[in-house]
């Protein structure tokens, strides 16, 4: 069975992108292969995040895992920070990745661009090395992920082939893949730019109350067109909207142009908010029940134990292939 490995930053509120974008999607693949999901929690520090908020939001991203329909039966979940091997194994990848193509990043770029040099966290910068270092780990074949991780990704397996061609076939080659709907959710304020977790008035957060939910999606930035058309560049906010509601209730966009023909943007929007509300209460009654249940840490636990034995079997295999001596 293939491996599919995937994560989650635990930085800010998980948004509506990250579920449709990642979440829905390991759910639906979670029995296609031994499937390992974790809390990104080491990465999370790339950037200054409080204690308590990194605990937190660490367990909400477990417990919102459950509450859409991860099966821990299935899937191994667990904190990356708890699988010490992660970090070994990237500080021997770090010397396969080099300065020029780090410094390429579109995130890394993106996040530094309005920092100053000094401020500038080693970590942010290599970041894709322990980001190689979790997908190798596990002899990962799918990485599940929305549009913005492929390019990392696709530098996970520039290293695996530069590593193989060195000492033979060591790592397991990784595939990014991606959701036909949805891989990029964009901002409800700003649609030609990314939802991201740190931009409240156009993200949709999990964790919002229904009602605030549904006046974002009410005050979504549109257009004057006045037709529901699928056309990412000249109407980029209508196009965002049919994505969300097309992703969530299998339409196509044919079928939603059609259901919308000739209707105006309010009735249009108001049936988006329908579905996502509906969506978001349901994930949010199940989240309630798990959060405080103990249920997380049980999961973490075990997937821990899981992971763990894999993870030092794949290190072992690196440390032998690359000279490093161990019993
Ligand atoms: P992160 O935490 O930024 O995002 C988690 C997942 O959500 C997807 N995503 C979106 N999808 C659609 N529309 C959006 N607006 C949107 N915003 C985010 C992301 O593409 C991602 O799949 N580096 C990763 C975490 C990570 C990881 C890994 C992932 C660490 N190690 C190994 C895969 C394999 C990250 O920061 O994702």
């Amino acid at each position: 069975m293939d491996h599919i490995l995937s994560g989650i930053k635990p930085t800010g509120q998980l948004t509506l992108g990250n579920y449709i974008g990642a979440i829905r999607n390991f759910v639906k693949v979670q029995k296609e292969g031994d499937t390992f999901l974790f809390v990104a929690d080491l990465h999370a520090l790339t950037l200054p995040i409080e204690p308590e908020t990194l605990k937190n939001n660490s367990r909400d991203l477990v417990a919102f895992y459950l509450a859409a329909g991860l099966d821990p039966k299935t899937a191994t979940i667990f904190l990356q920070s708890d699988v010490p091997d992660h970090s070994e194994l990237a500080i021997i990848l770090q010397n396969y990745l080099y300065m020029g193509e780090l410094s390429r990043m579109t995130q890394f770029k993106d996040k530094s661009s309005k920092m100053k040099e000094e401020a500038i966290g080693l970590g942010l910068f290599a970041y894709p090395v322990l980001m190689a270092a979790d997908i190798v780990i596990y002899d990962s074949k799918r990485i599940p992920v929305g549009e913005d991780q492929v390019q990392h990704v696709e530098l996970a397996r520039d290293l695996v082939k530069r590593f193989n061609n060195r000492y033979g076939d060591i790592l397991i080659m990784p595939k990014a893949e991606m959701v036909k709907v949805g891989a990029r959710i964009m901002s409800l304020s700003d649609p030609t730019k990314k939802m991201s977790k740190s931009d409240p008035k156009g993200d949709i957060y999990l964790k919002d109350d229904i009602k605030v939910i549904r006046k974002k999606i009410m005050s979504a930035v549109t257009d004057m067109l006045a037709k529901v058309h699928y056309d990412p560049v000249n109407q980029p906010g209508i196009s965002n909207l049919m994505t969300i509601l097309s992703s969530l209730t299998g339409k196509s966009f044919d079928e939603i142009e059609k259901e919308f023909d000739g209707k105006g943007y309010g009735d249009f929007k108001r049936a988006v908010a329908d579905v996502v509300c509906e969506e978001i209460s349901k994930l949010q009654a199940r989240y309630n029940e798990i959060i405080n249940s103990g249920l997380v840490d049980e999961v973490l636990a075990e997937g821990a134990k899981k992971a763990s034995v894999i993870a030092s079997a794949t290190l072992k295999r690196v440390q032998k292939a690359i000279g490093l001596y161990h019993k």
